[in-house]
């Protein structure tokens, strides 16, 4: 009785000591879009054997985990987001074995493996919707089906890829709802063995050792039951089949949509409550309304849980060069000040469906951006190529593969081909991806200037380096733990400053605005001390990393950004 009594405490013990309920809390994740990241068998798409060989880089970078966006089976329309099977691992990226490895040797290195899971829709060759199209009993539900004629849909709705959310089925003789491509049939939530099977999902993953998922397009997942008609909206030169000429008030963000990611975090969270370990965790993505955004997160009085973080989109759209240095300041406080304190915030600067960073804000605010969001509260979120400042690639319109740019005329606006060209690794054939076979997509020429083998191995400071030493700043105290105040000295010079008792971890980086100066003698608000240690700067800084200034009066010029310590 004792023996057996001493070895359950024992057990309850380790339990508790390797499990870490808070680990994503100051953690960084870097997102790996599988197809262009490393091509293991030279067929010109990147693979998790591709992933596996470069699991190095990604705990020398520092970070914590990384999400993969989809692996599983899919006829690629939508790029894997359009899944034909979630148990199986799409042959282009390898197996269930492959990705076994691959989440053990990621575990053996410390870091987490999050999966792209994308419960909105599956693909039109998913054996549910194939058995629902044919009207079988069991999932003749599992899709939004509507009656009518062949001539008119049900509504207004416009699908996020335009024209009508709708399509006809000549099988059915009935019209099913498509919030994003035809191809891409949305699931019917109201059905509960609909939400049984995707949570079934996520507990197979579970188990094969997966710690988390990020979670596809949130805010569609259930729609207005009386299928109303959407308001138009206000915007100017908006096509009628463009999803901005209507107020999506019943398609998105919808009060049962909250009820459903509670409900996914239920599941994981159960999980991890009957197996033990370190918590599997939920980020969503959802371009909302900061309130809505942050609504995923749970309740506001924390009762019900929601995502453990939801993609803060800010840093993704804005325009620098429309934007001031105040109203940065302004939402960063907002956001900060709005989020329940039982909530982690984060900052996302870029990701596959958005113009890379390094384009938008210019390559020479890299480092800038690199280092506010990495110092800023909470997680952060990298898309692979920040950490070395990998712009956009150059895709011609024959080129490309993303439906959203099947139309020439707004192709360079519309496609997503741009941020989702191979990973330049070194100045080898097709930057290192693969062996000498044609990419998916272009490698882009710019490959040859920036790199990461030019970036690791250069005598000087390059992205790379900042990226990683700006992850290790994270670590400490004042950057983990201290305040938060971010201010605006002047209309493109940003200071942030983290602090904890007398230290101090401040960045003060000029963006460069249109209209601003070329530089500026600035110095840091409410320190009362006269020297700063300069902890990092940006690649072409001016001042040297080691070296003191005075924190009551400095010059920085555009582009520049300089982390100082400070102690006082
Ligand atoms: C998400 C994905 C995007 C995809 C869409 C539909 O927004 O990030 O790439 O096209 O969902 O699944
Ligand atoms: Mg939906």
């Amino acid at each position: 009785m004792c023996a057996v009594l001493l070895l359950c405490i024992q057990v309850e013990e380790t339990s508790e000591v390797l499990a870490d309920e808070a680990w994503w809390k100051h953690a960084v994740f870097y997102q790996i879009y599988p197809r262009s990241f490393k091509d293991s068998d030279n067929d010109g798409n990147g693979d998790l054997l591709g992933i596996l060989d470069k699991l190095k880089h990604l705990v020398d970078a520092g970070v914590t985990g990384v999400w993969l966006s989809p692996i599983f089976k899919s006829p690629q329309k939508d790029a894997g987001y359009d899944i034909s099977d979630y148990y199986s691992v799409d042959p282009l990226y390898g197996s269930i074995a492959d990705l076994k490895r691959l989440i053990e040797e990621a575990h053996r290195l410390r870091l987490k493996i999050i999966l792209d899971f994308v419960p909105n829709h599956t693909s039109n060759q998913h054996k549910w919707f194939i058995a629902s199209e044919n009207g079988e009993e069991y999932y003749k539900d599992f899709y939004v089906w509507v009656n009518g004629t062949s001539k008119k849909p049900p509504n207004n709705w416009i699908s996020v890829f335009k024209d009508s959310a709708w399509k006809w089925s000549n099988k059915r003789q009935q019209w099913y709802l498509h919030q994003f491509l035809d191809v891409q049939p949305d699931l019917n939530y109201r059905n509960k063995d609909v939400r049984k099977a995707l949570h079934q999902i996520l507990i197979y993953y579970m188990d094969i050792g997966i710690d988390g998922f990020r979670v596809d397009a949130v805010p569609f997942f259930v729609e207005d039951k009386l299928l109303r008609n959407e308001p138009r909206t206000n915007k100017p030169n908006v096509q009628p089949n463009d999803p901005d000429y209507l107020n999506h008030i019943y398609t998105r963000d919808t009060d049962e949509t909250f009820e459903v990611v509670y409900e996914l975090r239920e599941v994981v969270d159960n999980y991890t409550r009957l197996h033990g370990g370190d918590a599997r965790i939920l980020m969503t993505e959802a371009y909302s309304s900061l309130d809505k955004t942050q609504r995923y997160y749970g309740t506001y009085d924390g009762r019900r849980l929601g995502a453990h973080f939801s993609f803060n989109f800010y840093f993704v759209k804005i325009n620098l060069n429309k934007t001031s240095s105040k109203e940065i300041r302004d939402y960063v406080e907002t956001w900060i000040n709005s989020l329940p304190k039982i909530y982690v915030s984060n900052w996302v600067i870029g990701n596959h469906d958005n113009s890379r960073a390094a384009t938008r804000f210019g390559p020479k605010n890299v480092d800038g951006f690199n280092i506010l969001v990495s110092l800023l509260p909470g997680i952060g979120v990298t898309y692979n190529g920040e950490e070395i400042g990998q712009e956009d690639g150059e895709v011609s319109f024959e080129e490309s593969r993303d439906p959203s740019a099947r139309n020439k005329s707004t192709f360079k606006q519309d496609s997503r081909d741009f941020e989702r060209t191979p990973f330049q690794w070194d100045t080898t054939l097709n930057a290192g991806f693969n062996r000498g076979h044609r990419p998916w997509l272009p490698v882009s020429e710019k490959y040859h200037q920036t790199n990461l083998a030019a970036q690791k191995n250069s005598s000087s400071l390059t992205h790379y380096k900042i990226y990683r030493e700006v992850l290790k700043k994270r670590q400490e105290p004042p950057a983990k733990y201290g305040d938060t105040n971010i201010s605006a000295f002047s209309e493109d010079v940003l200071i942030l400053k983290r602090s904890l008792g007398s230290s101090h971890i401040v960045l003060v980086f000029k963006f460069g605005g249109d209209k601003s100066p070329e530089s500026e003698r600035v110095y840091i608000p409410s320190i009362d001390c006269n020297i700063a240690k300069i902890a990092l700067t940006n690649i072409d800084s001016d001042y040297s990393i080691g070296a003191t200034l005075d924190p009551r009066t400095f010059v920085i010029k555009s582009h520049e950004s300089l982390l100082l310590d400070i102690t006082c």
